[in-house]
């Protein structure tokens, strides 16, 4: 295998570093921004030499971002090109067109590092769902939020602090808004929920509640409660479809994910045959990722050519029948949260339990007037 490599940051230099011990498949150009003369021959600066040379039969993608990725993906695919991403955002965002590239071209796409960074999690989904229908998934999908969370209850953290500690550490994203408002784990989730469930969500429908704005306050509410905060990312199937979202969660102290610390994530699975499944691992970070990109790289010499799923049936999620208590931190007036509080924890409230889809429409709401609003699910 000749692998052409876009990108060389945190995640690209680790699969640089791997695939350099194999004997099985050599990286032979390495497209940069940037001049690397430590990559010596193998930088380019220009993609169209990777994707021009018909010996290079595999494009490793860990650029990030939608352009030029989309571009160059597109175009390694039109050309015949296996490709593997680690870049969530692309696929999310361009699933159908990718996916239909790669199979007018009998091209193989694959995105193992996209969700988990270094679990196995949608192999193993692809494999179980071949068999035993999945009827949920959930779980910590992020190891940057996860890294915050969990500092800020061990230590009292700082929140900037313990961010920028992330971002050094190579866990974040280029842009770690999309770390911190959730966006990074919805991406996870549509990709998951489509290998799980073949249905096809978009990213304006999933809602989100992200933690840029989780104070010292609100751990304390949470501990004081015995709970720990997490953000999850939720799936599951339902009567009338689909329901998806992300959101904050205070879980309870013994929980499996009240005890998942640092970057790691456990992303878990209920099945009708054999019940929950939990895979744990690193979910970011340079080894973990590159890793898994590698693992890819070796299914497709081993003749993988289909993406993890065929089906794609467009579906709007609706998560009208999910409901749970909220604890809720806002300084705004809100007649609703008024009438939904059952409890005053510290200085926010607890609610009697609301829908998913009443409690993202209220956060949308009091958002406007209360741009320092935090909300979290109490599950178990
Ligand atoms: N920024 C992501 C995270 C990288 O923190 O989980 C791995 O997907």
């Amino acid at each position: 295998m000749k692998i052409g490599l876009l990108g060389c940051g945190t995640v690209g230099g680790g699969v640089l570093d791997i695939v350099e011990k194999r004997s099985d498949m050599e990286i032979k150009y390495v497209l940069v921004r940037r001049p690397r003369p430590e990559l010596g021959a193998l930088a380019v600066s220009d993609a169209a030499v990777i994707l021009n040379d018909p010996e290079v039969d595999t494009v490793v993608e860990v650029l990030g971002g939608l352009s030029p990725s989309f571009e160059y993906v597109a175009a390694a695919l039109k050309a015949g090109k296996n490709v593997v991403t680690a870049n969530k955002h692309l696929v999310a965002h361009y699933y159908k067109e990718l996916i239909a590239l790669a199979k007018e071209n009998g091209a193989a796409f694959r995105c193992t590092p996209a969700v988990g960074g270094g679990i196995p999690w949608l192999v193993n989904l692809e494999r179980v769902a071949r068999v035993n229908p999945v009827k949920e998934f959930w779980g910590i999908m992020n190891g940057t939020t996860n890294f915050i969370l969990d500092a800020m209850h061990k230590n009292g953290a700082d929140f900037s602090a313990v961010l920028a500690q992330a971002q050094a550490l190579g866990y974040a994203e280029a842009d770690p808004s999309a770390d911190i408002d959730g966006l990074d784990i919805q991406r996870k989730c549509i990709i998951t929920a489509n290998v799980a469930f073949g249905a096809m969500l978009s990213e304006e429908d999933v809602p989100v509640a992200g933690i840029r704005n989780v104070k010292a306050c609100d751990i304390a509410a949470a501990e004081a409660h015995g709970r720990v905060c997490r953000i999850l990312g939720c799936g599951k199937k339902t009567e009338k479809g689909v329901a998806a979202y992300v959101e904050p969660v205070f879980a309870a102290a013994g929980s499996l994910e009240a005890a998942v610390d640092k970057n790691f994530n456990m992303i878990s699975f209920d099945t009708e045959y054999t019940g929950r499944e939990s895979f744990y691992g690193q979910g970011a970070g340079r080894y973990p990722t590159a890793y898994n990109a590698v693992e890819d790289c070796v299914d497709i010499l081993e003749g993988v050519k289909s993406f993890y799923t065929d089906k794609m049936e467009p579906v709007s999620p609706d998560n009208s029948a999910e409901a749970h208590p909220y604890y809720v931190r806002t300084s705004a007036k809100s007649a609703g949260l008024d009438a939904a509080k059952a409890e005053v924890w510290g200085e926010g409230v607890l609610t009697k339990p609301l829908s998913v889809k009443e409690a993202h429409d209220m956060a949308a709401l009091l958002l406007k007037s209360d741009p320092g609003f935090f909300m979290a699910g109490i599950k178990d």
